[in-house]
């Protein structure tokens, strides 16, 4: 046995031992397995937190429209609770098969439009919930209302600016993102007298300009694939959407595939 070819901190330990390592073949082999296998645990258990760590600073950085952060799996969608079952089951098929294919390593946008309190948000984070679970890819949430309300403090408090550059910086790369009740920011539709029409205020140019270099980011023009899976829930149609925001934003965020987007009509709002 050359003593040569064996790693030098085995050699160091077992002559420690009082052992020569070139005499001693066996205990050498030994030692080097329980070596091994001390690192592999470590490794492991680095590997482990290291996950936990990343999954909780997503969750850290996400911002909720409430104080605390929402979670829903499929396992608590109840198709019984509405009126029309058979949709509601269908809505939670459709949710299940997208979650699929984000397992499967597709990346794509997804769209769940309706009305309030059909379901949407719980959805997104069903699915998010499953693709973490099953593939280990973590998500990121974005409240569009809290994130217009961080938009109207950033004068006030340079802290909030801050947010604003890391929060961003998170949303470029977030495995999955969702993009919770895009549209709301808008307000309510204003009356025009001149056209005798109503339409929805363009979002504060800043909020359209972070949102845009977001989707831009994650959108790879030269291969025409998507960077990771955005989620965007919303009350209102691609039509209103385009009122609100500049086409090229829309574009990149809101998908155009039916298969891509889910359907909330017909549902009944569940807030008690
Ligand atoms: N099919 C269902 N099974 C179980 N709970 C449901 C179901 N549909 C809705 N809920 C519950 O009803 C409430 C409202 O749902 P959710 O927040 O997902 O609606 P939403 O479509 O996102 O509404 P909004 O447009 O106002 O954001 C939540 O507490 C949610 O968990
Ligand atoms: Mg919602």
């Amino acid at each position: 046995m050359e003593e040569l070819s064996l790693p030098p901190n085995i050699v160091a330990m077992m002559r420690e031992q009082g052992r020569d390592p070139t005499k001693d073949p066996a205990a050498f082999a030994e030692m080097k397995k329980r070596k091994e296998e001390r690192e592999q645990s470590l490794i492991s258990k680095w590997n482990q937190q290291n996950r936990q760590q990343k999954v909780k600073s997503w969750l850290q950085d996400s911002i909720w429209s409430g104080s605390r952060p929402l979670n829903f799996t499929f396992e608590r969608w109840e198709p019984d609770m509405q009126t029309n079952t058979q949709l509601a089951r269908e809505v939670g098929n459709s949710a299940w098969k997208l979650a699929k294919r984000m397992i499967a390593g597709e990346q794509f946008n997804v769209l769940m439009v309706g009305e309030p309190g059909t379901g949407k948000t719980s959805l997104a984070l069903a699915i998010a919930d499953k693709v973490f679970k099953n593939a280990e890819k973590p998500y990121l949430f974005i409240s569009t209302m809290k994130l217009f309300g961080m938009f109207n403090e950033r004068f006030d408090n340079p802290e909030v600016g801050h947010k604003l550059k890391d929060l961003q910086k998170k949303a470029k790369q977030a495995p999955i993102l969702i993009i919770d009740d895009f549209g709301t920011e808008a307000g309510m539709k204003i009356y025009n007298e001149n056209t005798g029409k109503t339409h929805f205020k363009p979002v504060r140019k800043d909020m359209q300009e972070w949102l845009y270099e977001v989707a831009d980011a994650r959108y790879d023009e030269y291969e025409n694939a998507h960077r990771g899976s955005t989620i965007v829930t919303t009350n209102n149609t691609s039509g209103d959407l385009v009122q609100m925001y500049n086409p090229k934003l829309i574009s990149r965020l809101i998908t155009k595939r039916k298969g891509n987007t889910i359907y909330f009509e017909g549902l009944d709002d569940m807030r008690g």
